[in-house]
């Protein structure tokens, strides 16, 4: 037998995990608004998959999509200063994070970002070990409440799980109207907010009303004032009862100071950048650990090595950061889910001045989009592009993998500051399911990925919860409770 013939039926035997198929040619002006609307991902056509640069006219004037390594890294890092966040971008996130860090731009930026830094050190994200494990395990407890074989949106319960380890490193939990209300209003402002409006891509002015995005009014007013009550609690308790004060991320945000001035943050910047953390924290890493689910059920021998790994290393009730040393299979799922379901599949700028990129021109005021969707599956940097191979993220193979052909967390100045913490906590989450649980995805559900602002399973994620500790062929250790 030859190697590719090997190869062929080991594809067959690892089926293709659901992506829409690469259009043959692009759309129409009409078609591309509708298709922006309802599903991102469809639009993209098979010369984007193949080709290091595409070039041509979009629904927003002139366009560059770079999807190579090369030219990643000249826009994201090398020239970097030459690009700023584009327009709709900003249209779609700034009424909820304007002054936060993700969307701000220029010397306000680099100001909070520098004061920011120090949050997310990986000593300091170390230090949070403990406190995700044990919000996962909280949550996992109530999950593990319910009878085997019940089917459960796991989509629902991991953006409560990411909202958990939110909640308990960002404000130690300490949510006055209570914890669910506030998921529930995030929930609900982040659906309505993250869809891209058609008027929006037709550059249509800002007073026609965009039927939809009244809805995320009340949510927004109440999300801002419970932001505001647990900034101003937390200030008072650190006037009066400064030995009582959690060393928490807001408790962090209240101290930080840029290295360079001193100057610390406004209230109003602290509650910019605490909405800021959730919303580019907690779906993103709610989706990774959906995905991771789906994706293990899809092949036994991953599920088999994911939960030998598992089991050994949460035999002896370790510390947290002794744990995720002991898992590095784990850790490959999920940067191969990271790498399959990115769960910011692309990333848009708009250039300042012109600029060359792989000896094209990309104009000023022209758009530029870096999508770790087609980058991450495209045909000249990957071998199985749209297959489930968590090996090649092993340390054995992962120096094979160029910084720039992988980026689910950006790159350059603005690359994603939460990103060890991500990591840290889906490495953990995923860990600590697949102790507990076995789980596939419910009989006659059809699973699509659907692009809003993050990448997510349309119409959730239903599954079979079994638990491990029932399953006769189970060789785990006792659970913990
Ligand atoms: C799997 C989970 C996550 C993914 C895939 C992700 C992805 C990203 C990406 C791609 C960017 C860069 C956007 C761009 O260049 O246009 C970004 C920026 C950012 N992310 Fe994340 N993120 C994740 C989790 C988190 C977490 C847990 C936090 C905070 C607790 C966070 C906070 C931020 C912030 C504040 C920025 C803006 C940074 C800046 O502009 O300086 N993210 N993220």
């Amino acid at each position: 037998m030859t190697l590719s013939s090997v190869i062929d039926q080991e594809n067959v035997r690892r089926r293709r995990p659901p992506a829409p198929v690469p259009r043959e040619a692009p759309l129409s002006r009409l078609g591309l608004a509708i298709a922006l609307y309802q599903n991102p991902l469809t639009i993209w056509t098979r010369r984007q998959f193949e080709d290091p640069i595409v070039q041509g006219e979009g629904l927003l004037g002139f366009g560059t999509v770079i999807n190579d390594p090369i030219g990643v890294r000249r826009v994201l890092v090398e020239n970097a200063e030459n690009y700023r966040k584009d327009a709709l971008q900003k249209r779609v996130l700034s009424p909820g994070l304007g002054d936060g860090l993700l969307t701000a731009e220029g010397e306000a930026w680099r100001v909070a970002r520098r004061t920011l830094a120090p949050l997310f050190t990986p000593r300091q994200t170390a230090a949070f070990a403990d406190r995700m494990l044990g919000a996962i395990e909280a949550r996992l407890a109530r999950l593990a409440r319910r009878r085997a074989r019940s089917i459960v949106r796991i989509d629902q319960h991991m953006t409560g799980l990411t909202f958990d380890v939110l909640a308990e490193t960002l404000f130690s939990n300490s949510i006055p109207g209570g914890a669910e209300e506030f998921g529930n209003a995030i929930t609900l402002y982040f659906n309505t907010l993250g869809r891209l409006h058609p008027f929006d891509l037709l550059g249509l002015p800002d007073w026609l009303p965009r039927l939809g995005r009244g809805e995320a009014g009340p949510a927004l007013a109440f999300f801002a004032e419970q932001v505001e009550a647990i900034v101003t609690a937390r200030r008072a308790l650190m006037t009066e009862r400064p030995g009582d004060v959690p060393r928490d991320i807001l408790t962090l945000l209240l101290e930080a100071a840029d290295p360079e001035t001193g100057r610390g943050l406004t209230e109003r910047e602290v509650a910019a950048n605490i909405v800021t953390f959730i919303g580019a924290g907690h779906e993103t890493t709610a989706n990774t650990l959906t995905w991771a689910l789906f994706l293990v059920q899809t092949d036994p021998r991953v599920r088999e090595r994911l939960e030998t790994e598992v089991d050994a290393a949460f035999a002896g009730s370790l510390p947290a950061l002794e744990i995720l040393e002991r898992l590095p299979f784990t850790r490959a799922v999920v940067e191969e889910t990271l790498r399959l379901y990115p769960p910011v599949p692309s990333l848009s700028r708009e250039a300042i001045e012109d600029d060359m990129v792989l000896g094209k021109t990309v104009p000023k005021g022209s758009l530029v989009i870096i999508a770790p969707w087609i980058l991450h599956r495209h045909r000249r940097l990957w071998s199985g592009p749209d297959l489930f191979q968590p090996e090649r993220f092993l340390p054995a193979h992962r120096d094979a993998i160029d910084r720039y052909q992988f980026i689910p967390f950006g790159a350059g100045p603005r690359v994603c500051i939460g990103a060890g913490f991500a990591m840290q906590e889906a490495v953990l989450g995923l860990a600590s399911i697949i102790r507990r649980f076995r789980l596939r995805v419910a009989p006659g559900h059809e699973v699509r990925p659907v692009h809003r602002v993050t990448l997510r399973p349309d119409g959730g994620l239903p599954m079979i919860l079994e638990h491990r500790a029932g399953l006769p062929e189970s060789r785990g250790p006792s659970m913990r409770p």
